[in-house]
């Protein structure tokens, strides 16, 4: 039950996070979504308000591929609110061409596990003002397609025009499960659980910034064979909301039930090597 909740989900002016926030909203939570487009945000939050009478739908803007922004979008929700009950880190992307940010990191391993980390240890100290409070990282299957590369976590090594990008990706929703593996340990004997999940193929904007070749063959593949946001959005609204998650904590979901995630997925030395790291990148904001 999420009403009078607090609720903030990242990337939720669009797609999977949109959804989720709507059926949240629904279900009498208060909602923060974060975008990085102020009209898009004023635009989702009067549609989530309109269809679902529930007033308290705020937004907060922030470009999350940048530490610094994720930094300050933190220190806002410390300051502006008391407690914070649910955090859904559902933000991501699959970027084809390797692309540095202004802050000299590749975008997919920023946006898409360096957000997750740091905006949540940046939070833990609201959730922890919650008398119960949820973690909700979405991840993906595509995590399967890699082991950890180390050597090209940050994009350091050149990237082939057909493959570079994927598995950044999948290495990015891969470095996504192992978070929350060690986060959930490292939170035990506190009343946060931390659990990550796979949202199915959805036919969301996903992929639609990339080029015409990239851009057309996921199109294609969304024709055929994704499912529509609303199903998409179950897991994470799941996660975020039922009784029958309350206490469960450091599992991998899909179809709103907890599965095998990969083996690399447990390597302890590698999930352990891939928390320092992201320290090491986080560090000035940590
Ligand atoms: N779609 C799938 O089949 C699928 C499968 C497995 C996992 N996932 C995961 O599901 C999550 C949500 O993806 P989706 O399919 O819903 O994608 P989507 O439709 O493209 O939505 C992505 C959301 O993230 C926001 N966003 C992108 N870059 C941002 C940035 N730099 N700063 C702030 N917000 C930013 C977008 O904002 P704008 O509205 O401004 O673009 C949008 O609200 C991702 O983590 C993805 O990896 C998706």
């Amino acid at each position: 039950m999420v009403e009078g909740k607090t609720c903030l989900i990242t990337g939720a002016t669009d797609g999977i996070g949109k959804e989720t926030a709507l059926s949240l909203a629904k279900q009498g939570a208060k909602i923060i979504i974060v975008g990085r487009n102020q009209k898009k945000c004023e635009n989702v939050v009067s549609e989530i308000i309109h269809l679902t009478q529930n007033n308290q739908v705020e937004f907060l803007l922030a470009d999350l591929s940048l530490m610094r922004e994720v930094n300050g979008l933190a220190e806002r929700i410390m300051y502006g609110y008391r407690h914070l009950d649910i955090l859904i880190n559902n933000v991501g992307a699959f970027f084809r061409k390797k692309e540095l940010t202004e802050e000299g990191l590749e975008r997919t391993f920023a946006l898409n596990h360096l957000s997750y980390f740091l905006l949540t240890h940046k939070l833990l100290p609201l959730l922890e003002h919650s008398k119960t409070a949820r973690i909700v990282n979405v991840a993906s299957i595509a995590h399967i397609r890699t082991d950890m590369n180390f050597d090209n976590l940050n994009g350091e090594k050149n990237w082939s025009w057909y493959g570079g990008g994927w598995n950044a990706y999948c290495c990015s929703k891969l470095a996504n499960i192992m978070f929350t593996y060690h986060l959930s340990k490292k939170l035990e004997g506190k009343q946060i659980t931390a659990n990550c999940l796979h949202p199915g193929f959805v036919a969301s904007k996903f992929g639609d910034n990339n080029g015409l070749f990239s851009r057309s063959i996921i199109k294609t593949a969304k024709f055929f064979g994704a499912i529509g946001v609303k199903k998409g959005s179950e897991t994470s609204t799941y996660l975020a909301s039922s009784d029958e998650v309350e206490g469960i904590s450091g599992k991998y979901f899909a179809s709103c039930s907890a599965q095998k995630s990969s083996k690399q997925s447990h390597n302890e030395k590698d999930i352990e090597k891939l928390w320092s790291i992201s320290e090491e990148y986080t560090s000035e904001y940590l």
